[in-house]
């Protein structure tokens, strides 16, 4: 079975881009065939070792942005927020967990979207869906949602952009960021929050804030570079012509590298064992992804282990299992001991935005912060039953307040959706749903911490 950056050609392409030009498409190829990757190979291994640790239970991850970037939203203030938020979250998550949190941004580089259908019809007119600005444009006209493959060299060209932003924000200038007593906690005030959950929440904060503060009166190591900021970047490889372009040997080092992201993933609609994506990522070094939905037979997840993980090496396979709250505790354990049985590993990771979509009757998507929390704590769940281990957790969030999921302290209820609904897909978490999913994470992972201490010598 010999492979190539463009072995992906010779099988059936999942979510294929009609493009009109074939020539058009070989032009934006070759443009980004001579660009700088957008990272490199050591940058890669570093985050496959991480995801190593968090397959061992030593970290955990958290991966988390839009569900669809898009390039009007590459600007300083909605990259800030997008860290701030996943950097706020990582610090509770640590309280409750005493463990590092790997960060993984579904940024720089999340401009392709499969779609259940390729044709949108509105009244008379059917034309293509938009498929992410990688493609098309949202626009409702034929010109807007042409598929035209210059797209594919402005989005790289966002990418680097956003990137560049957040490594200069990650090496300093971020600090303020770290401190409990800035952020904006409103929601806590709220009256819908159990009192309970309150008092944990504020014990959390001022816990949080007395222990950086305490680290930086010891004025010896600063808090950055305690808490140290790495972002990774992850996008899901959908476009294999934009994935391939950028897929290359690195000087001194065996193998290729898809050096579009740190870590791209394979989603639910092109995961076919035969088809061109499981192709071209079983050749690629870097860790990779699978999302699992519940229909998904436990063979077939063995078999993609298989075949994208042949060595079963270490932090190379994240699988992110997005069941559905009602579903997890159905089909997640057959799944589970399946690998099992067959001596594989893989990190197991919750993605409880995407089994849980609903639709308002007046047409609008969105989900329930009740539904996706339910889904993360089943998942927590099932996998103790198991004995296995849940290593991370997968959102589709913003640090802005849009208002697109219901639910939660701060209380989006179904009319006021309408309110700041500015998702280019499907709904996010908000600042303050985000915030309040880690606070309950962070709690259950203690509690499980707790529970799981060796017993105190008695006498
Ligand atoms: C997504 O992560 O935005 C997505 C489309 O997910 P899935 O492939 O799991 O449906
Ligand atoms: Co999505």
């Amino acid at each position: 079975m010999s492979w190539s950056p463009e072995s992906w050609k010779t099988k059936k392409i999942a979510q294929d881009v009609a493009y009109d030009d074939p020539l058009e498409v070989a032009a934006a190829v070759d443009a980004l065939r001579v660009l700088p990757p957008l990272v490199t190979s050591w940058e890669i291994d570093r985050l496959r070792g991480f995801l190593g640790d968090a397959q061992a239970g030593t970290r955990f991850l958290l991966q988390g942005g839009d569900c669809a970037e898009t390039m009007s939203d590459c600007r300083a203030e909605v990259i800030v927020d997008q860290l701030k938020i996943l950097l706020q979250m990582s610090l509770v998550l640590i309280h409750g967990g005493r463990k590092p949190i790997v960060r993984i941004g579904r940024f720089a580089g999340q401009y392709a979207k499969p779609r259940s259908s390729p044709i949108e019809t509105r009244g008379d007119l059917s034309l293509p869906s938009y498929f992410g600005d990688l493609v098309n444009r949202p626009a409702f006209t034929a010109q807007a949602r042409r598929a035209d493959p210059r797209l594919m060299v402005d989005a790289y060209h966002h990418s680097a952009l956003t990137l560049n932003f957040i490594r200069s924000l990650s090496a300093g200038g971020f600090a303020d960021l770290h401190h409990p007593e800035a952020w904006d906690l409103a929601f806590l005030r709220h009256a819908a929050l159990d009192p309970d959950l309150r008092a944990s929440y504020e014990r959390t904060c001022r816990q949080l804030g007395e222990a950086l503060g305490f680290m930086e009166a010891l004025g010896e190591v600063t808090v950055d570079q305690l808490t140290r900021v790495d972002f990774f970047t992850s996008h899901e490889g959908l476009n294999l012509h934009y994935e391939s372009a950028q897929t290359r040997h690195v000087p001194r080092r065996e193998g290729h590298w898809d050096l579009t992201a740190h870590l791209p993933w394979i989603g639910e609609r092109t995961r076919a064992l035969d088809g061109a994506h499981v192709e071209f990522f079983r050749g690629i070094r870097n860790p990779i992804g699978v999302k699992l939905g519940p229909k998904v037979e436990p063979a077939e997840v063995v078999a993609l282990l298989e075949r994208l993980n042949p060595d079963d090496e270490r932090g190379r396979m994240v699988l992110i299992t997005r069941m559905g709250a009602s579903q997890v505790e159905k089909a997640l354990p057959p799944m589970i001991e399946a690998v099992q049985r067959s001596g594989r590993t893989a990190l197991w990771v919750s993605d409880p935005m995407h089994g849980n979509g609903i639709t308002t009757a007046g047409g609008i998507k969105t989900r329930s912060f009740d539904d996706v929390l339910g889904e993360v704590e089943r998942t927590f769940d099932v996998h103790a039953a198991c004995g296995t281990i849940l290593g991370g957790v997968h959102f589709e969030l913003t640090g802005a307040d849009v208002t697109e999921c219901i639910g939660g302290a701060s209380g989006v209820r179904e009319e006021d959706l309408g309110l700041n609904y500015a998702s280019a897909c499907d709904p996010r978490l908000n600042y303050a749903q985000a915030m309040e999913m880690a606070f309950r994470i962070s709690r259950r992972m203690a509690k499980t911490r707790r529970n799981s201490r060796p017993p105190r010598a008695v006498g």
